[in-house]
């Protein structure tokens, strides 16, 4: 089954083409094709997912016309630096691409933000084409165009916002996915719900998350987060206006717990579960979310295997400390998205420091 989707906001320039289907490596060549007129790229992958799908890519590109090189960094967040964007760049200059060419990236999250990063500055900009291989990262980063690398100071500090021509997610690679990695994508999903879809979180309910990784609803729930996501970008793909901000939803917390642990003690969607159980409590002090609801956010959370308390032990000032490093913090002013209702989210300028520790302390 392939499910096309193809959004165009009124007034916006935005579009996403995304193909949703399972059995699409084969057919890469073809969907390439029809959007990108250069012949020679780079497929940027990494060295857990170039053994078990480069082959598969590069013969489909191949007999489709295209002449690609394959790219293999080291798997994992480290990779997601300047100094290998750089070295991305040298060995395509050495491959002789040049701005008729485009990047492929074959991966996760850091394969995409990468790869888009290096797309967006390879001779000023050429065309991005994301396979993405894990849950979090078709539902998630493989939309909205943001790219980048890291920095020792923190993670996104140097990018780029770049729209990939196509996204391809051939929902079989999860397969090989491991179940951790499976279930943080999770946490991205009941996000997109909380803020935007009761209908989504209602289904989610009864998702049946231990058995096998089903097809079929996969696509469907996939497919229904690119909208949800879009439809959001569509409206400020620049985060101007503070509309996509609310995509933030969890993050605040989220990311100061990503950074407590060194990015080592949790993954992004599991400390994004965490900072969803405490934008949730923020919520029902400060924009008068029912207990009933915050309390089946915490359910459902759990459902997918999805931490909701911290570790007795960990250390709580180290998040509090992390918190001053978010962005979302310039200027002294706190942006916090709170959901009144499920279904629903906006920025809050009530919250204060205050309240985020009572949340934290709590967790
Ligand atoms: N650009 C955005 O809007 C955006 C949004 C959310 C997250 N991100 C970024 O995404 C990154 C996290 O992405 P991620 O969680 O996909 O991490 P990841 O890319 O590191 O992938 C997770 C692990 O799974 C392995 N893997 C990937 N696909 C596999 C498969 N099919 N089978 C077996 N193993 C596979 C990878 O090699 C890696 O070890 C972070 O850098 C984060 O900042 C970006
Ligand atoms: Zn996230």
């Amino acid at each position: 089954m392939l499910i096309r989707t193809a959004l165009k906001s009124p007034g916006s320039t935005y579009r996403c083409r995304t193909r949703v289907g399972s059995n699409l490596i084969e057919e890469i060549g073809s969907h390439i094709c029809k959007q990108i007129t250069g012949r020679t790229c780079a497929i940027v992958t990494d060295t857990n997912v170039g053994p078990l799908f480069a082959d598969r890519v590069k013969r489909s590109l191949t007999s489709a016309g295209f002449k690609p090189t394959l790219i293999t960094i080291p798997a994992g967040e480290k990779s997601k630096t300047l100094k290998q964007a750089g070295a991305i760049c040298e060995q395509m200059i050495a491959a002789g691409l040049d701005r008729q060419s485009f990047i492929i990236g074959l991966g996760g999250g850091v394969i995409g933000d990468l790869s888009g990063f290096v797309a967006a500055i390879y001779h000023r900009g050429i065309p991005h084409v994301q396979i993405p291989t894990t849950l979090l990262a078709m539902v998630d980063s493989s939309i909205g165009g943001k790219t980048g690398v890291n920095t020792a100071d923190g993670k996104n500090l140097i990018g780029a916002v770049h729209q990939p021509s196509l996204v391809i997610d051939n929902v079989n690679v999860l397969k090989t996915l491991p179940r951790r990695e499976f279930s943080q994508g999770f946490a991205e999903i009941i996000k997109h719900a909380i803020i935007a879809d009761a209908t989504m979180f209602a289904q989610l309910q009864s998702w049946e998350p231990s058995s096998p990784r089903r097809p079929l609803a996969l696509q469907r729930l996939i497919k229904r987060n690119i909208e949800i996501k879009s439809k959001i970008i569509a409206k400020d793909e620049y985060d101007r206006t503070g509309t996509r901000a609310v995509l933030n939803f969890g993050h605040t917390v989220g990311h100061a717990i990503e950074r407590a642990g060194n990015y080592k003690r949790f993954l992004h969607g599991e400390a994004l579960s965490l900072g969803i159980v405490a934008a949730c409590a923020v919520s029902r002090k400060k924009a008068g979310l029912l207990r009933r609801e915050h309390d089946a956010v915490i359910e459902l959370l759990q459902r997918f295997k999805l931490p909701t308390r911290l570790p007795k032990n960990f250390p709580r000032q180290k998040i509090f400390d992390a918190l001053k490093f978010d962005k979302k913090f310039e200027g002294g002013k706190i942006r916090f998205v709170v959901t009144p209702r499920i279904g629903s989210a906006r920025v809050a300028t009530n919250v204060t420091l205050a309240d985020l520790r009572d949340a934290v302390n709590d967790l």
